[in-house]
């Protein structure tokens, strides 16, 4: 379980870098939507502050986000945890306000649309309750709300991913890119869900408070008890 945790910790990091190094490449040093189908490329020179606004925001949410999962600085540096927190915050907030403009411009009619949307819809909400988690030193709702919402920023990881895979397979670019906009954060959510799954209440006793020895979730209450993603 340590080993697949961190070998979880590790494909975050790398993941996380990696999109965000294409991203700062592909917009900072290239022009605006060179990297991307030609439709695209016209709406983002169209409404160029929105696209940059969302890149900007985004990629500090995904290069920021696994640093606060590493539980040793939590536990040694609070205060680095709560600004960089508070930076990851921002960035979800200005990356989600404009993913949310974005999803509305975005290439595949009404289901890209609508999946993109409800992503950002989400990625603020689970923010938020964050957010508000965290301010009523409420901890352990905190970070399952962390983990929820790390898991949507992730999205823009296994996206890419998922478009390499298409791409690779042979399909059309039109033919996959709207199921994308669903299918790059639903499985990431469900996997959240199940980290910070409840531990298994025991019928037998009688306040119903301990977890069966034989449940997992007994053994590992959520994610963040895996020493490099525990608190
Ligand atoms: C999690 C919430 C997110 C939502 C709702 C979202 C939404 C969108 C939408 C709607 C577009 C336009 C797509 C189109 O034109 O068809 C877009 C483009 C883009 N997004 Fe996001 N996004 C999210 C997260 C991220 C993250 C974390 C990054 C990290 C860098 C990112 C980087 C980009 C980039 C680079 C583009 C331009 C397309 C490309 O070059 O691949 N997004 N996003």
């Amino acid at each position: 379980m340590l080993m697949l945790r961190t070998a979880l910790f590790i494909v975050l990091v790398l993941g996380s870098v990696g999109v965000a190094g294409y991203a700062a490449v592909a917009y900072a040093l290239l022009p605006v939507g060179s990297t991307v189908h030609p439709q695209m490329q016209a709406v983002y020179e169209q409404h160029r502050v929105a696209i940059l606004a969302h890149i900007a925001g985004s990629m500090a949410a995904l290069l920021i986000g696994p640093a606060q999962f590493i539980s040793g600085l939590r536990a040694r540096q609070p205060r680095v945890h709560r600004v960089l927190g508070r930076l990851y915050l921002l960035g979800v907030l200005v990356g989600g306000v404009a993913g949310l403009r974005m999803a509305m411009l975005a290439f595949g009619g009404i289901v890209a649309h609508t999946g993109f949307a409800l992503l950002a819809a989400l990625w603020l909400w689970t923010g938020a309750r964050a957010l508000l988690a965290a301010r009523a030193g409420r901890i352990a709702e905190h970070r399952r709300w962390m983990i929820r919402n790390f898991a949507l920023t992730f999205a823009a990881v296994t996206l890419r991913a998922q478009l390499g895979l298409f791409a690779a397979l042979g399909f059309a670019f039109e033919s996959y890119y709207p199921v994308l906009a669903w299918i790059s954060w639903v499985p990431n959510l469900m996997v959240a869900q199940w980290l910070v799954r409840p531990p298994r209440r025991c019928a037998a006793t009688p306040a119903g408070l301990m977890p069966t020895p034989a449940s997992p979730a007994a053994a590992s209450p959520s994610l963040l008890s895996s020493p490099s993603l525990e608190r």
